[in-house]
């Protein structure tokens, strides 16, 4: 169910975290106090926690930045401003990474960004969910047309590693790491991931959308169904990560824009050693799944096609091109 106007505007109205009396709603919308009540339960269900005191009204759980046109462009560099055609803001989508691939069909604009406030089937790898209330989180996605086929893109999931963590630090956020293939760890947390659909000839030109998912502030209720660790940067900063929710995009784009858009020419090369710099998984033992396979290793690191180096107990260094890793117990 699609997001209405009265709910936009309660929403609007509540994102200061502040307590606003049902009066004073019903007649700013010019609808009902029981109509108020029955779009709060409704904006329940799109992952938004109020509180209710009699006397007092409906404040949110927690304060909202919400995405704006006008507060992402203003935090924008001039480089990432030029290489954007078109950028799109949707209150509920069904997911930002279909959107854009279905997109990538009708039109020739490189680069399209959108993000939206609320994904109702955000995507993950490996076909898992990507949990997705509203209006605290960035889920964000670029479609970029690339003149060569795939093979000339093939470690692109990694330099946008690479970008995710310098636009983190660029906004204060310290002791972040990547986890191949393409996760960004805090304290062996899950803090963001990445999801890249490619489409296209293989001799080219192809298509990708990249997909990132941050989380920002993911409200317990919500997260009960994420069966690895995560963490948000709320449990990281001091200081309630919302207030920097568009600068941050911003940010993020305008470390992904150049990284993207210059990636057929400088290539995974250009990244390895920062990489390098931040995995989080260099010297830990690790089993690497794959399709109904298993592998145990210490991970060596990564080649420089950006493929997992694994030290079996034997000594015998092995190298992935794919597989979902996950931290032996200790
Ligand atoms: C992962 O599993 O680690 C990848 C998660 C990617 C999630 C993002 S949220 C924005 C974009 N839209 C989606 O449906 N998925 C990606």
């Amino acid at each position: 169910m699609p997001i209405s106007d009265s709910q936009k505007k309660i929403v609007t109205i509540l994102a200061d975290g502040e307590f606003h009396s049902g009066t004073e709603l019903a007649d700013t919308l010019d609808i009902s106090r029981s109509a108020i009540c029955k779009q709060l339960n409704q904006l329940i269900e799109f992952g938004l926690q109020f509180n209710a005191v009699s006397g007092k009204g409906y404040r949110l759980e927690s304060a909202l930045q919400l995405l704006s046109d006008r507060l992402i462009k203003k935090h924008l560099s001039a480089a990432a401003q030029s290489l954007i055609a078109e950028m799109e803001i949707h209150h509920c989508i069904h997911s930002t990474n279909s959107y854009l691939v279905e997109k990538s069909r009708q039109t020739k604009k490189t680069a399209v960004v959108c993000f939206a406030e609320y994904q109702t089937a955000g995507k993950g790898r490996r076909g898992r969910e990507w949990v997705s209330p509203f209006g605290s989180n960035i889920y964000l996605s670029i479609l970029y047309q690339f003149q060569q086929g795939p093979a000339a893109i093939s470690g692109l999931s990694l330099a946008v590693g690479v970008a995710v963590i310098r636009a983190l630090k660029d906004c204060g956020v310290e002791g972040v790491g990547l986890k191949w293939p393409n996760d960004i760890f805090w304290q062996g947390k899950k803090l963001a991931g990445i999801l890249i659909e490619v489409s296209g000839e293989s001799s080219g030109p192809c298509s990708a959308v990249v997909g990132l998912g941050l989380n920002l502030y993911l409200p317990k209720e919500k997260a009960k169904s994420i069966t690895q660790d995560w963490v948000d940067l709320s449990q990281i900063l001091i200081g309630h990560p919302v207030k920097i929710r568009n600068r941050l995009a911003a940010t993020l784009l305008n470390h992904l824009m150049p990284i993207i858009a210059n990636f057929e020419q400088d290539t995974l090369l250009s990244y390895l050693e920062e990489w390098r710099k931040y995995d989080c998984m260099k010297g830990r033992d690790v089993q690497i799944f794959i399709g109904q396979q298993t592998f145990s290793g210490t991970v060596k690191g990564i080649d420089d096609n950006g493929l997992l180096l694994l030290t079996d107990e034997r000594g015998n260094v092995r190298a992935f091109s794919s597989g979902e890793v996950s931290f032996s117990k200790t």
